[in-house]
């Protein structure tokens, strides 16, 4: 069908109450980006001439996310008259004054809705030249949903809401999913004629399909097996149950692409993240934000990684990694914190206990325990050693340190920045370096070390330090008198 013929309408501006939230419903998140997002996807799939969000409660948040990442998007938005039936009439009021044509309701704490559900109701919606085609599913527990009344022949009669219907209709597991197609003309017309005389107070989009049947139009009401395609959001408990639900079905089309995850119950990806064929995902491992993992990669246990691109072939192992690079054949962790702008050259390596943060590690590089690496560059082939502490803050200011390529750096270094080391050079154990180095040069700063021959004896008599020390001098005069 033409475009400029299709409208989806897409609700969104109750407050959402059963969320017991300051955040607004639809901006709750699942699979890492909000509810609003998922239906706001699907919508902009449809190929509508024009798609429209409708929000009421914290309009400006709401507003502020669906210009950001969905630009053509418009904005309607709802009056006080409380309900989805005067939603959808003030969404209408954001289209052409002259659309003619289908408009497609959907709500935004709907999210697994999908393109191929919504295009087979558009399509019997014309086929049959219906007024009305709303979508139904089957329910174990279909509390809190509205009911769908059928006569006797199977005919739709209307929907109840669970607060309106009688004991005999709450027994009823047929419930109206939320989504729905509309003539144009007949939508407006019902709504017109529409009241609040139901237990909430608010004008129901769920009465315009009886209103169209009294009407004259012919109005159908189809059922989905797959209910978690339509399930709806109202509270934090729903929230997890839909998150559980559509994470298997993340892991099932990962797995189907090529990625190996031994546990999806362990395993947690957002829609936003991208792996490749022959990725491994070990239990415990969260994939968040614009996240990609390279062919042949290994990630896990225990890793969560935001806004992170993995190499091929890399491995990360227990760590956790924020906005950072890892080179291919980069190997991370166990117990890494990579923060923000660490950028892992490929066959290098972050090891134990070791934090970066700004820190362009270069190829083949490695900084394998105990350290700390913030604001700083290090070239090619270097070796930070053990317990070394990139010095970048002053009290006041952050400072770079810029190590060169072929460098060795002895343990328990602190490089007191803003500091250059030049290639090839080496920095003693214990050395606080304060001052640029040349390329070639070995920097040491350590003061000579005394022994003070028997002080432990004298000093701590009676210790198990000093018996030990005692049965060594006896032991080594032994061994002198015997030579
Ligand atoms: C609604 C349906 C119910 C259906 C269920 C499916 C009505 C009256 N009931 O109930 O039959 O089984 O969805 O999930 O439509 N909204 C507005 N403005 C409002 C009120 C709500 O835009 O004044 C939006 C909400 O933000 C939400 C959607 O409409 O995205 C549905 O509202 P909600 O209050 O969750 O309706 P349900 O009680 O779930
Ligand atoms: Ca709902």
């Amino acid at each position: 069908m033409l475009e400029s013929r299709l409208a989806v309408l897409v609700l969104a501006a109750g407050q959402g109450t059963r969320m017991r939230s300051s955040k607004p419903k639809v901006m709750h998140e699942l699979a890492g980006i909000p509810l609003l997002g998922h239906a706001l996807h699907t919508a902009n799939a449809l190929s509508a001439g024009n798609v429209v969000t409708v929000v009421r409660h914290e309009k400006d948040l709401i507003g502020e996310y669906v210009n950001a990442y969905f630009p053509t998007t418009k904005i309607a938005e709802q009056d006080e008259i409380p309900g989805t039936g005067r939603a959808v009439e003030c969404g209408l009021s954001a289209l052409p004054a002259d659309f003619e044509g289908v408009v497609v309701v959907t709500s935004g704490d709907v999210p697994l809705l999908d393109v191929p559900t919504i295009e087979a109701l558009l399509e019997t919606h014309l086929a049959q030249g219906l007024s009305a085609t709303l979508l139904t599913t089957f329910l174990e527990d279909p509390t809190g949903y509205g009911r769908i009344l059928r006569s006797n022949d199977g005919e739709f009669i209307e929907i109840v809401e669970q607060r309106d219907a009688s004991e005999g209709q709450l027994e009823i597991d047929e419930v109206n999913a939320g989504v729905y197609v509309f003539d144009a003309a007949a939508l407006r017309a019902a709504l017109a004629k529409l009241g609040t005389h139901n237990a909430q107070g608010e004008k129901y989009l769920t009465d315009a399909a009886a209103e169209i049947l009294r009407a004259g139009g012919g109005v159908q009401a189809i059922a989905i097996e797959d209910s978690w395609l339509v399930a709806g959001i109202n509270d934090r408990v729903q929230l997890s149950e839909v998150a559980a639900e559509l994470n298997w079905r993340i892991c099932e089309s990962w797995q189907r692409a090529g990625v190996t995850i031994l546990d999806p119950a362990s395993t947690f990806i957002d829609v936003t993240v991208q792996l490749a064929e022959d990725v491994t995902l070990l239990p415990g491992t969260h994939l968040k934000g614009i996240s990609s993992i390279a062919a042949g990669a290994t990630v896990g246990p225990e890793v969560w990684l935001v806004d992170t691109a993995v190499g091929q072939r890399a491995s990360v192992i227990k760590s956790h990694v924020t906005g950072s690079r890892i080179g291919d054949d980069a190997t991370v962790g166990p117990f890494a914190y990579l923060r923000p702008g660490t950028d892992l050259g490929a066959d290098g390596k972050i090891g134990t206990f070791v934090e970066t943060k700004n820190a362009v590690i270069g190829a083949g590089s490695k900084v394998p325990h105990l350290s700390y690496v913030g604001d700083a560059e290090i070239g090619a082939d270097s070796n930070i050693g053990a317990g070394t502490i990139f010095a970048n803050y002053d009290g006041v200011n952050k400072h770079r340190s810029v190590i060169g390529r072929g460098v060795r750096s002895g343990s328990h270094n602190v490089f007191v920045a803003p500091i250059r080391i030049g290639d090839g050079a080496y920095t003693a154990a214990g050395t606080v370096v304060r001052k640029d180095v040349d390329p070639g040069a070995l920097a040491m700063n350590v003061a000579p070390q005394r022994n003070l021959g028997g002080w432990v004896q004298q000093n701590r008599a009676g210790t198990a330090a000093a018996e030990a020390a005692d049965a060594a001098e006896q032991a080594s005069t032994e061994t002198t008198e015997q030579n």
